[in-house]
């Protein structure tokens, strides 16, 4: 198993690609802390990873609290006594036009997916910095890489990220500690389930390989990035997309 013997955080754990990090994790054999706000959604995830016979904690954090996220290294120590990994994946969309976005849109949005992360980082990096080794996994966004239509702050907080994780892991040079990030495209989560069924969004066939991403093929780039086998990579990303940057031309385009 890949992540044998390592303790994970993945917040936003309670839905989506979160949840799937933390089952994918829990397959390749790591002890899995499942952080979200939404405290019901993170004990199903437990749940489910314990009838796999995983060990797993569910933990309640606003990773919008520097406080909280300093708790939830503490719970994660006292239940695991190490953290290896975390997976700042909790995030949030705002979807409207430029004017309409109100000041609680814009703190909310870089809140959630931008500063979230920094408080997160900055909660385990004193203990991997102790260990001598870790990995943090920033999820960031094609949204990132190019400005999509409404939802500047969204894009303003993904950007962020992937200036965050090349920032930080410059920062923890020399130390083991390696700092990636994941970009996702569209990806069949509970996040897109208007766009979903909305006949007029064709998010697949803007992508190279045809269709949506499942949540689970972000979560095997997330396990890679999580091992021992990824130990030479920090401060860049991988894009799980399905070629959706380089594959907006349509056949018949000049
Ligand atoms: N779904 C996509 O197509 C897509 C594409 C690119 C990037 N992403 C990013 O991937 C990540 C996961 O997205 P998803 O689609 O699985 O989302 P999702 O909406 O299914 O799950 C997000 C989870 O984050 C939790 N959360 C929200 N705010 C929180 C907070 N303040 N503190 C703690 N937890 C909080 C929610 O309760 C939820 O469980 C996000 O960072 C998102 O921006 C998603």
């Amino acid at each position: 198993m890949r992540l044998a013997d390592k303790v994970a955080i993945v917040t936003g754990g309670g839905s989506g690609m979160g949840r799937a990090i933390a089952v994918e994790f829990a397959r390749q054999g790591a002890a899995v802390v499942v952080a979200d706000i939404n405290y019901d959604a993170a004990s199903d995830t437990v749940a489910q990873l314990k009838a796999m016979s995983a060990r797993a904690l569910p933990v309640k954090v606003d990773v919008t609290k520097r406080a909280e996220t300093q708790s939830l290294c503490e719970q994660t120590l006292e239940a695991f006594g190490r953290v290896d990994v975390l997976v700042n994946n909790a995030g949030a969309r705002c979807l409207k036009s430029f004017l309409d976005h109100t000041e609680e849109d814009w703190h909310r949005m870089i809140d959630i997916n931008l500063t979230g992360h920094f408080f997160c980082a900055q909660a385990v990096v004193p203990q991997m910095l102790k260990q001598g080794k870790g990995k943090i996994i920033n999820l960031a966004s094609i949204a990132g890489h190019v400005g999509r239509p409404d939802r500047v702050a969204y894009c303003a907080a993904k950007t962020g990220v992937l200036g965050l994780t090349r920032a930080l892991a410059m920062d923890l040079r020399g130390k083991g500690i390696c700092v990636t990030a994941i970009s996702p495209g569209s990806i069949e989560t509970p996040m897109n389930s208007a766009a979903a069924t909305d006949a007029n969004v064709d998010w697949g066939g803007e992508t190279v390989v045809g269709r949506w991403g499942r949540p689970e093929e972000v979560a095997y780039a997330a396990v890679f990035l999580a091992s021992d086998e990824s130990d030479y990579i920090t401060g860049s990303e991988i894009e799980v997309e399905g070629g959706w940057l380089i594959g907006r031309a349509r056949d018949g385009e000049l």
